[in-house]
């Protein structure tokens, strides 16, 4: 964690950061939370998650009183006193200390400036491993800071040597844990319409792509599927070469797969540079 955040109103000393042991983001595992990366020094697609965070608010009936504007001039003023040329902001909002300890109060607003390590070079080279999931997460379209289920979980992801997992309810896939999951078949590109979080990576791949099915898609025709790759923020885009014990496609991460990689990262320094 850098040495600076913004926490009571102010910028401090990111040590200094404290927050009630009664809050329900402790107690209840009630909050909100969004997460975006610094390039050279500037915040990519910060409308997009901003537009998120104020909507994961006002969904989980959080107040927040802060403007677009305002939040805007800190997270500048943190990516400064941090020097976060490359890096990730972490804004949280806690469910706040409740009454009654446990409806939705009035939350505290942390933003944090970290450093960020992408996933092993190899990772993106041979592809990763998915295990899998009967599983959807509660009130998938916001993003709350409940990940006590993946967080639990993972500890059986890591002993079968894959790098997450796969949801899927009544054959139906929704995305990975911390991801968003698409599929290519003969050169289309479809990625899951509902249970999931609008991921601000899937939003640009989508955009890039130009032409991508929002729609259904299940289990099988993953196990199917000529490529398959996940995006988030922290990864961007991971290709997947195995489900369980199914290769997909050649078992090698796809060209329609890097070619997508490749033009995200052209778009990023194209706003940043
Ligand atoms: N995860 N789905 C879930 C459940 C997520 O937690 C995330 C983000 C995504 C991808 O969204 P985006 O492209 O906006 O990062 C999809 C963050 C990075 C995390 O918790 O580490």
């Amino acid at each position: 964690m850098k040495p600076f955040c913004f926490a009571d109103g102010q910028i401090i000393s990111t040590e200094k950061a404290s927050i009630h042991p009664m809050d329900l983001g402790l107690i209840r595992g009630y909050g909100i939370f969004d997460f975006f990366r610094t390039v050279n020094f500037k915040a990519l697609f910060l409308d997009s998650y901003l537009d998120r965070f104020f909507a994961s608010a006002e969904k989980t009936f959080l107040p927040l009183d802060y403007s677009r504007a305002e939040l805007k001039t800190v997270i500048q003023d943190l990516i400064e006193k941090n020097h976060l040329k490359e890096g990730g902001i972490r804004m949280v909002l806690s469910g706040g200390v409740s009454p009654n300890h446990f409806s939705p109060a009035k939350g505290k607003l942390f933003i944090f400036a970290e450093s960020l390590i992408f996933p092993a070079q190899e990772k993106y080279e041979k592809g990763i491993k998915l295990l899998s999931l009967e599983y959807v997460r509660p009130i998938a379209e916001i993003k709350t800071t409940n990940y006590a289920f993946p967080v639990w979980d993972s500890m059986r992801w890591k002993d079968a040597g894959a790098e997450d997992v796969l949801y899927h309810m009544n054959g139906i896939i929704s995305e990975s844990s911390r991801s968003n999951f698409f599929i290519v078949k003969d050169g289309v590109i479809s990625t899951p319409d509902v249970h999931v979080l609008m991921g601000i990576t899937r939003k640009h791949i989508i955009e890039l792509a130009g032409d991508v099915q929002i729609r259904p898609i299940s289990m099988q025709e993953a196990l199917n599927a000529d490529e398959a790759f996940i995006t988030s923020t922290t990864k961007v885009l991971l290709p997947v070469t195995q489900i369980d014990d199914h290769e997909i496609g050649t078992g090698r991460p796809g060209p329609v797969s890097l070619d997508l990689l490749a033009k995200f990262r052209e778009l990023e320094k194209e706003l940043c540079y």
